[in-house]
């Protein structure tokens, strides 16, 4: 049996119609917070449970009968390792025998930032768990992109923030999908690896990008964080959120390395899509 856990969530849902083509639906066990959410599946023959890392008392019930587990990585920083930890406890008690994690770029227990740590304590209690393992460390989702681009253009220029990194976004479904291949036993990758897109880009190098496929030219504006934030204030933002953004795009481009790796394609045998898809998506 194969389960996937946080199976409501969005990479969740994906990973589960990818794992029905890989694997009868009999084999799956999909758990979550809210089993109403996955009625439609029940009724193709999943196995649906209720399991809330929160309450680890949901956990040996939810994993019962499976042998490989998916963890998807939960929303709440500050609460996840503890979270983390105790559905690999609960795995290891059930009879699970190999793990796959949706881990982060760069995760290091020295990390500057509260998520990346997260994830690299999460990956140590896999690797003393004694199960098999692998962390599928996910790069930043290709769709974050169709939200902030259009925050940050303003007319025919895009404000592009200061920073070294240019993120290899991926989509979602790549991530979903390469998940959903490990869980079911199709690639013997082990330990860590860095699950990209198949380009590095940074925002300059999505504003020409963008420029390209729309047919109008948007120049980028390298900006200071502080001319940023008046910048997008004066755009009608509130402080609170071209704060948060700012800070967001802080993480994407100051933070960590530039990777691009060819992992979605040893894992599925097919690429990973470009961003292409999502710049389509905008005007
Ligand atoms: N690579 C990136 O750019 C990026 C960006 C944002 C987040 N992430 C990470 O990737 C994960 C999946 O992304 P997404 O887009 O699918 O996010 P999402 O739709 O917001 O899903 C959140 C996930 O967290 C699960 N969860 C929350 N609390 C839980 C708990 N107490 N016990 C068990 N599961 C819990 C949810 O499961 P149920 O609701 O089904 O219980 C759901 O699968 C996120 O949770 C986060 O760790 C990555």
């Amino acid at each position: 049996m194969y389960a996937i856990t946080g199976a409501s969530g969005k990479l969740g849902r994906l990973a589960l119609q990818h794992l029905l083509t890989l694997v009868p639906a009999e084999q799956i066990i999909a758990t979550t917070r809210n089993s109403q959410a996955l009625e439609d599946l029940a009724a193709k023959g999943v196995v649906v449970r209720r399991a809330d890392f929160s309450e680890p008392a949901t956990l040996s019930d939810a994993f019962a009968g499976a042998t490989r587990l998916l963890i998807i990585s939960t929303d709440t920083i500050g609460q996840r390792v503890e979270q983390h930890k105790a559905a690999i406890e609960a795995a290891k008690h059930a009879g699970v025998q190999h793990i796959t994690y949706t881990s982060a770029p760069d995760a290091a227990t020295d990390a500057p930032h509260p998520v990346q740590q997260e994830h690299a304590y999460t990956e140590i209690a896999l690797a003393e768990s004694g199960l098999a393992w692998t962390a599928l460390r996910n790069s930043y989702y290709a769709e974050l992109l169709t939200d902030i681009l259009p925050t940050l253009r303003v007319g025919n220029e895009l404000l592009v923030p200061e920073g070294h990194v240019k993120p290899a976004w991926i989509a979602r479904d790549d991530c979903a999908r390469s998940a959903a291949f490990v869980l079911a036993g199709k690639s013997d990758l082990s330990g860590p690896h860095d699950l990209t897109g198949p380009e590095a880009l940074g925002f300059a190098d999505l504003a020409q990008r963008w420029s390209q496929l729309s047919g109008h030219t948007i120049t980028p504006i390298i900006e200071s964080d502080q001319e940023l934030t008046a910048r997008l204030v004066a755009k009608g933002l509130p402080e609170q959120a071209a704060t948060g953004t700012i800070g967001l795009l802080a993480w994407f481009t100051r933070n960590g390395e530039t990777r691009v790796t060819n992992v979605v394609e040893q894992i599925t045998g097919s690429k990973a899509v470009p961003v292409d898809v999502q710049l389509r998506s905008l005007d």
